[in-house]
């Protein structure tokens, strides 16, 4: 496929495609509640009371702008200079509260009443009930029941938020059931509903509207960096799930020269082991096996364990202008550690991807500047690492 590199930076065509990629394949009854959604967003996003709003919920509730930190231990141990956007800064611990606040204002201007959300790790399901519990709407959380398990204090803070929790028992119990277990829901209750979903996937105008309401992250970060280093870093890394912290940094960076870098785990690395084909609404990077059947993933962070990608993201691969890198579990254990022990900030386990792939390209990586987007904050995983370090003796 030939594409122009510049072509990476445009919005998705009409019908929400970019290049091969996006689409909104969706039952009939779901199609008027996209199309409204589409207008809805474009519209508001148009307005200047509703930026204005969301700014100021952004900087007044959520906490921004993050800051950018320079890690000098880690840069003198790894031979390149480590720079984090600290999205573990904002309220709600992640990155996922700059899509939610966005997405729960915009329900709130349709007169949709209830938030319907899946969750992987909890971080998105706990903002978007923080986001409910601040508008008075109503909230109800999709969750695989193994992450019900392995993310307890996820579950804990949703419920004390006001939200039910609703556990996926179905196919592998984790973050692609949940999904459908949402989408079903949302088919349901479309007229009272709005289905926030969390990362940068499903049909149009999703992948484009979660996509916008992360740019801000992008752009503070290019100008916090331009502003330390007086130019752009060589290199910007991020963890992939569905991929919307990933794209809210590159987008910030895209038109500069700096490489760009997603990390998927090695048991759920879409762009890495996946063909193109159909789910939860849109086509893009997907495992499967030779009868087209969706693969399980399998990543020790529940919100990395997808095995699809959101379709900017495949589109970013197939015309070069990112790479697509993955690491398995083993090395993102030792540099959730590392990164603890060196800097005093405990990370969460996804963004620990992001590291343990600048940990082990130290050689290759001599002498740049690095910028890791430091997704979240690791508290939500502090207690599947004792269990597992415990288990091995190491604790
Ligand atoms: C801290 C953190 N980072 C990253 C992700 C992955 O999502 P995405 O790829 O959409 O950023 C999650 C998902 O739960 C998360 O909690």
């Amino acid at each position: 496929m030939e594409l122009n590199e510049n072509e990476a930076l445009k919005a998705p065509d009409a019908s929400g495609r970019f290049g091969d990629f996006g689409g909104r394949f969706v039952p009939e009854t779901l199609m008027p509640a996209c199309l409204e959604l589409e207008e809805a967003f474009n519209e508001s996003w148009a307005d200047p009371s509703f930026r204005k709003e969301l700014d100021d919920l952004l900087a007044d509730y959520a906490g921004r702008p993050s800051p950018l930190t320079d890690c000098p231990n880690l840069s003198e141990l790894l031979g390149c200079r480590v720079l984090l956007k600290r999205e573990d800064l904002n309220h709600t611990g992640s990155h996922k509260i700059n899509n939610v606040l966005g997405q729960a204002l915009l329900a709130q201007r349709m007169g949709k009443t209830r938030l319907v959300a899946e969750t992987g790790a909890g971080q998105h399901g706990v903002a978007t009930a923080t986001a409910a519990a601040l508008l008075g709407m109503e909230c109800c959380v999709y969750m695989g029941e193994v992450d019900v398990e392995r993310q307890k204090l996820n579950v804990f803070r949703m419920r004390l938020l006001g939200a039910e929790v609703r556990t996926a028992l179905s196919g592998s119990r984790t973050l692609k059931d949940a999904i459908n277990e949402a989408m079903r829901d949302w088919v349901a209750t479309v007229e009272e509903s709005h289905y926030c979903l969390g990362s940068v996937m499903g049909p149009h105008p999703y992948p484009w509207m979660v996509r916008t309401f992360h740019e801000v992250l992008g752009s503070e970060a290019r100008s916090q960096c331009e502003e330390r280093l007086g130019t752009t870093p060589d290199v910007v890394v991020a963890c992939v799930g569905g991929g919307s912290n990933a794209i809210g940094i590159f987008s910030g960076f895209a038109d500069s020269p700096a490489e760009l870098v997603g990390v998927e785990p090695a048991g759920g690395a879409a762009v890495g082991r996946g063909v193109p084909g159909v789910v939860h609404g849109s086509r893009s990077f997907l495992m499967q096996d030779e009868f087209g059947q969706v693969l399980e993933a399998e990543s020790i962070s529940a919100g990395l364990d997808y095995p699809g990608v959101g379709p900017e993201h495949s589109f970013l691969a197939a015309s070069g202008r990112a790479r697509y890198e993955s690491v398995n579990d083993a090395e993102v254990v030792e540099a959730f550690q590392l990164l603890s022990r060196l800097e005093g900030i405990i990370p969460a386990l996804e963004p620990a991807h992001a590291l343990a792939w600048v940990s082990r390209e130290r050689a290759s990586l001599a002498g740049k500047t690095v910028l890791i987007n430091l997704s979240g904050r690791g508290d939500k995983d502090v207690d599947q690492i004792l269990q597992l370090l415990e288990k091995e003796g190491r604790a």
